[in-house]
């Protein structure tokens, strides 16, 4: 497991080298290194060190190039514009680099010089609640944010803050109470998801009827919800009831979103009952929140009300009661002082900003956040229907999460039939899941997580643009070429001429490694996205212009081979980090 510098840090290494040998007194500068299309790199850092140093840019820039080798790893340098250097890398030195990407099983990728603890927030339902694309989103960002960071070494501990907690479960157990055979099930038989989430709606209909209809039944849930507070054992067997049925109906969804979602990591609101008054009391004692009409508050400066009247963040109500943002302070605690996270990633919906917000500031002052422990919200924008509004069916209604994965499914049988003649149905319903399911990640991976992005199914599951169709074709027609090549083996040939579009592929393969820390440091899955989509588009170009298996030579053939190898296990190295599978065959 050895990492491979990239030609960019490389060829950064050699122009930083020479900078600080041309003005020894300047100190030295960034050359500030970027991809170009003039030359494979550009360094602009001169301008800035001729600056510093008062010195005339263009002539400093000839010093500096007289100061660079070139031959093994630089083919030619040459001064631009104001003091710009042009850079060409040798097509032996990418061919060499690229070798020793292809040796490693981590592809090269460094893992990250300091790595912490993050816990990460995400995929978090609520009990007895059909889940929607919100909680599509949390999960699918989050899980590929779980990937990245792990891939660059950091210690990852997930958390499924379901909300499993609260007064709407009054209502829930007294009728099961009052009706308890309604969530038995025929013993030997294990239930669907579906049919959980059908009882769980049953249940939740009938409760909701009584309450708004029966002033007693409604005294007898709310006196329920003290005794569910107080902890009353049989109380609390029942409301057990209720999350455990949902969780049949989590795991099947998170099944068929083909992500693997561990009970221990489950840790819903009501764990950290234990903690609350805890929580309040330390914040009440050191002045972080402060009494007003009874509630316990945090106010701050700049977060006011329509009326211009600051609007607190209430750590407990007046009536004695805990909210979402005590259970969020007391998890601040548990993660910091127990799990010892050193970074806390929320992947929540961006209309909870406000929210984190207060509760993060609110943290900082009780000093369970500080230098050493930041918290960030991944914050995700809203899915919009075809048409631009929230998501919403016909009649209005909230979209059924598994009604639009079956969907996606659905469509991706289709593309898949069309596709492939020589599939059996088994092997067209497998490759379905994952090309549907795959199409719903991606769309939902390759924007930015703040947009708010149109869920189109035609679009998703289409077979050209930046879809993971696509993505997912390049890559089995990667491995059909391999399979063809016979006795020919990918092998790197460092002493052969490149054509620009094997150059542009190499190089672009070997920027993997600096992509990963970039979408790992800024939390930012959807870069992942936009280099493999890169990647296959070069990838294609080279595939129309050079010969794979007919090219000229035996060793040409081996060297293009070993791009099609390299290219292909970076693209499924990227899709799984995206929790996207690349089939063999499609
Ligand atoms: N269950 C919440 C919802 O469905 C999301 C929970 C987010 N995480 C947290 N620690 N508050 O909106």
């Amino acid at each position: 497991m050895a990492s491979v510098p990239s030609l960019a840090s490389s060829v950064n290494q050699r122009v930083a080298d020479a900078l600080a040998s041309a003005l020894p007194e300047a100190g030295g500068a960034d050359p500030l290194l970027r991809r170009s299309d003039r030359a494979d790199f550009q360094a602009n850092g001169i301008l800035a060190l001729a600056k510093k140093a008062k010195a005339n840019p263009r002539e400093l820039a000839a010093t500096v190039v007289e100061g660079i080798p070139t031959g093994d790893l630089i083919q030619e340098i040459e001064v631009s514009g104001p003091g710009f250097l042009n850079i060409t890398i040798t097509d032996r030195a990418i061919i060499e680099t690229l070798a020793a990407r292809a040796g490693d099983d981590r592809l090269g990728v460094p893992l990250a010089a300091n790595p912490g603890t993050t816990v990460i927030d995400y995929a978090q339902p609520n009990v007895a609640k059909e889940m929607h694309v919100g909680h599509l989103r949390s999960a699918v960002i989050g899980a590929a944010m779980v990937e990245i960071l792990e891939f660059t070494g950091e210690k990852v501990v997930r958390r499924h803050h379901i909300g499993d907690w609260g007064t709407q479960f009054g209502m829930l157990i007294q009728y099961l109470l009052e009706h308890p055979h309604e969530l038995d099930h025929k013993s030997d038989e294990e239930v669907s998801g579906e049919e959980a989430m059908s009882n769980l709606n049953r249940l939740y209909k009938a409760s909701r009827a009584l309450f708004d209809s029966d002033e007693e039944f409604k005294t007898r849930a709310r006196a329920r919800v003290v005794d569910l507070q107080a902890g009353d054992p049989e109380t609390l067997s029942l409301w057990q009831r209720f999350v455990d049925e949902s969780k049949i109906y989590f795991y099947s969804v998170f099944n068929k979103l083909d992500m693997d979602i561990q009970d221990p990591d489950v840790v819903g609101e009501s764990g950290y009952n234990d903690m609350l008054v805890e929580t309040c009391k330390l914040l009440e004692e050191s002045g972080v929140a402060v009494r007003s009409n009874g509630a316990l508050c945090v106010f701050f400066d700049d977060v006011k009300g329509p009326d211009g009247n600051p609007t607190p963040l209430i750590v407990q109500k007046s009536d004695g009661g805990f909210g979402y943002a005590a259970t969020d302070l007391s998890a601040i605690r548990d993660r910091v002082g127990n799990l010892n996270a050193s970074t806390l990633l929320y992947v929540v919906d961006a209309r909870q900003s406000l929210h984190f917000k207060m509760v993060f500031e609110t943290a900082r002052r009780a000093g369970w956040l500080n230098d050493e422990v930041k918290a960030v919200q991944l914050a995700f924008g809203t899915v919009l229907g075809k048409d631009g509004k929230p998501f919403k069916t016909r009649e209005g209604e909230t979209v059924r999460l598994v009604d639009l994965l079956d969907e996606a499914v659905d469509r991706a049988a289709s593309v898949v039939r069309e596709k492939a003649q020589d599939l059996t149905e088994s092997e067209i319903a497998e490759r379905a899941a994952q090309v549907g399911i795959g199409a719903v990640k991606y769309a939902d991976l390759s924007t930015s997580a703040a947009r708010d992005y149109k869920f189109d199914l035609d679009q998703m599951v289409s077979l050209t643009g930046d879809t993971s169709v696509y993505l997912q074709y390049a890559y089995a027609r990667i491995q059909s070429i391999l399979r063809k090549a016979g006795d020919a083996r990918p092998a790197a040939h460092p002493e052969l001429a490149l054509t620009p579009a094997e150059r542009a592929l190499g190089l672009h393969l070997d920027h993997f490694g600096e992509l990963i820390a970039e979408a790992a440091a800024e939390y930012a899955p959807h870069k992942v996205a936009a280099y493999l989509y890169q990647l296959a588009s070069l990838y294609t170009t080279f595939y129309a212009e050079c010969p794979v298996l007919k090219a000229d030579t035996p060793e040409q053939v081996e060297n293009r081979l070993f791009l099609c190898d390299l290219t292909a296990r970076t693209l499924t190295k990227g899709m799984a980090l995206l929790g996207i599978r690349t089939p063999e065959k499609l």
